[in-house]
């Protein structure tokens, strides 16, 4: 198809299938759904450098994308539209009213959100509440939505949604039902189950992707510093991604990551996340998790956030999930 042809169709037209874009024929469809670009939507997310392989010239890769674009109301924007974008953002709760405070409100659709800290802080027990809270309506904090869950350490425990589920009086079997589970065996199965997630989303109304742990296939595999740029390249990659189904979906993200010590530091704290930079800086809203004193009390730390102060909450994990901590839960000894 002529360039000019994708220009004329480009304007504000719908288009439900990658076959119907102007520009790609059956053959073009075919080789793009091998890459992973199953809908419009994931479509209008990339870049005309990620679509290369599918033997797609630059000029009319950004032809297709800005098509895709324009199709799901995405384009080049003002910066006053921009301001729009941000108001279809929708909150989710965390289960603590003091912790969604941290957070304006709740965690954010179209952005990522990482919880890290040291082992047992409860990154995996917020990533089950938040499965369970997703499915709860507006009104009571959530997205009326379904989980898409990435567990790469297999620490995913069905009888935790069911007490969660049970203490906000939903059916737990229902809960459970709207939970896409995959576990992933390494880093690149990793990235595959993201890259190919875009139609799973969109069938099952997926409102929040969370990945756990984000990092800790890509720790493991790439060990010593001459693997270190690839390790960031990769990771950089996959968060890419992430973000993209989260804009394209109207989607929490929400990745776990582990701490590791930093051996020259005497004041203050003395650990930093993995994955350096790249993480960080992709990462719109960062958590730091840490033991209290005492059994089920956990303190948030709000470390960046593009827009708010940082902070520090105090919640509690119990067998009900994640909660408001109380003045008695603060200041109970340990042990008792
Ligand atoms: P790693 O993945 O090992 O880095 O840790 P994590 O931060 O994911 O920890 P996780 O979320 O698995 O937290 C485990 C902790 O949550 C436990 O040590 C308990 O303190 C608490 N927890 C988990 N399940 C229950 C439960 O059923 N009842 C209660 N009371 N606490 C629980
Ligand atoms: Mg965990």
């Amino acid at each position: 198809m002529a360039e000019d042809e994708i220009k004329e169709s480009s304007s504000k037209k719908k288009y439900e299938l990658l076959e119907d874009l102007p520009g790609v024929g059956p053959a073009t469809a075919q080789k793009l759904k091998e890459m992973g670009y199953h809908t419009i939507e994931s479509l209008a997310m990339t870049t005309a450098r990620e679509l290369e392989p599918a033997g797609i010239s630059e000029k009319k890769a950004l032809g297709i994308i800005e098509t895709a674009r324009s199709s799901i109301g995405v384009s080049f924007i003002r910066a006053d539209e921009l301001l729009k974008m941000r108001k279809n953002v929708l909150r989710l709760t965390s289960g603590s009213k003091v912790v969604d405070r941290l957070v304006d409100g709740g965690l954010e659709t179209q952005t990522i959100t990482e919880f890290y800290g040291e082992f047992g802080t409860g990154k995996s027990q917020i990533c089950h509440q938040l499965c369970v809270n997703v499915q709860l309506p507006p009104e009571r904090g959530g997205l009326n939505g379904a989980v898409l869950y990435v567990d790469t350490e297999n620490t995913f425990r069905t009888e935790r949604i069911v007490s969660m589920s049970k203490h906000l009086g939903l059916d737990p079997e229902q809960v459970a039902k709207n939970i896409i589970y995959a576990e992933a065996y390494t880093s690149d199965h990793q990235m595959f189950l993201l890259d190919n997630a875009d139609e799973v989303i969109k069938e099952n109304n997926i409102k929040l992707i969370i990945v756990d742990s984000l990092t800790a296939h890509f720790r493991s595999e790439y060990i010593g510093r001459e693997m270190l740029a690839p390790r960031q390249q990769r990771l950089n990659k996959h968060m890419h991604k992430l973000i993209g189904l989260a804009r394209a979906f109207n989607a929490v993200a929400v990745v776990t990551n582990q701490v590791m010590a930093k051996p020259d530091v005497f004041f203050g704290d003395a650990v930093h996340p993995i994955g350096g930079h790249i993480v960080g800086h992709t990462s719109h809203t960062r958590i730091y998790l840490r033991r209290a004193s005492h059994g089920p009390i956990r303190i948030a730390r709000l470390v960046s956030s593009p827009y708010l102060p940082e902070g520090e909450e105090i919640f509690k994990i119990t067998e009900n999930g994640v909660e408001d901590a109380s003045e008695e839960d603060k200041t109970k000894p340990r042990g008792r």
